[in-house]
């Protein structure tokens, strides 16, 4: 591989943006299926995953009604990203061994399966941005699951994680800050980052989000954006009761810590 074409695909990682403002675009079938061919490509340990193509108008709306209904509605392309400890547990079955899927708890598989499909979410993304299309990815689906589960027909094992959303950018947003390098990248071994340095990222990711008028151009709500990160976050009684409904779902789905 030459050293300018390497250089392209640093270039288009530091240019990534979320895009949630989509131009209504039909795009060719041949394009989704050549992004999930080469979400396919990526790291794995079982493909423990699947992703159903949201294609129809009715299963579209019905969506949107769930998720962020603008996003949902005008991107091209609707990617339902799956946990599937179910088909690796089939297939186990066929060994004919006594198999760690049957027991009560299997850590490592649940895990694993949440990582193989966000990498193949994030070749999925970044495949799109090489064709010139924007994304963004939304995290409904694992928040209304039981209720996603029965849109899609979702068998026992197969638990929505994740909704990427592609097409033709009809907005062209900033770059949003990340952390310092120091504070992520940890030299032998870890470095607690100070309170200082925590404030200064927060203080920075609060003044982008004003310029950027973030909350309001996304929400439509005038809070500041700490004020949103906040309510976002915060634990009430109806988000304890919320999460103890999730891990019921997700244990009777196979995901089991
Ligand atoms: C697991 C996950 C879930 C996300 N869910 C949402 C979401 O529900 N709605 C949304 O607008 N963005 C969502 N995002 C996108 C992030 O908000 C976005 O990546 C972040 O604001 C940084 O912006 P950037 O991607 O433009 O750098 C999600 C990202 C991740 C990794």
């Amino acid at each position: 591989m030459s050293f300018v074409r390497r250089r392209s695909v640093i270039n288009l990682l530091k240019s990534r943006r979320s895009i949630r403002v989509f131009s209504p675009v039909s795009i060719p079938d041949e394009v989704v299926k050549l992004l999930v061919e080469v979400g396919e490509r990526a790291p794995t340990f079982f493909q423990m995953y699947s992703i159903i193509w949201v294609k129809s108008q009715e299963k579209k709306e019905k969506l949107a009604e769930l998720c962020r209904g603008e996003i949902v509605k005008n991107a091209s392309i609707i990617l339902l990203v799956c946990g599937d400890l179910r088909r690796m547990y089939r297939m186990l079955n066929l060994l004919e061994h006594k198999h760690v899927l049957t027991s009560d708890k299997h850590p490592v598989e649940t895990i694993m399966s949440i990582f193989d499909a966000a990498l193949t979410v994030e070749n999925i993304i970044i495949a799109a941005e090489s064709l010139g299309l924007g994304s963004v990815i939304l995290d409904c689906p694992i928040l209304y699951a039981p209720a996603i589960t029965q849109l899609f027909q979702l068998p026992k094992g197969v638990v929505p994680l994740t909704l990427i959303c592609i097409g033709v950018r009809g907005e062209s947003p900033p770059l949003r800050p990340r952390l310092p390098l120091n504070i992520v990248l940890h030299e032998d071994m870890y470095r607690e980052p100070t309170d200082e340095e925590l404030k200064n990222f927060l203080s920075t990711l609060e003044k982008h989000m004003e310029y950027e008028n973030y909350v309001k151009k996304y929400t439509g709500r005038e809070v500041k954006y700490i004020d949103y990160i906040k309510a976002k976050t915060e634990l009430t009684k109806e988000t304890e009761k919320e999460n103890e409904a999730l891990i019921k779902y997700l244990r009777e789905n196979m995901f089991r810590i």
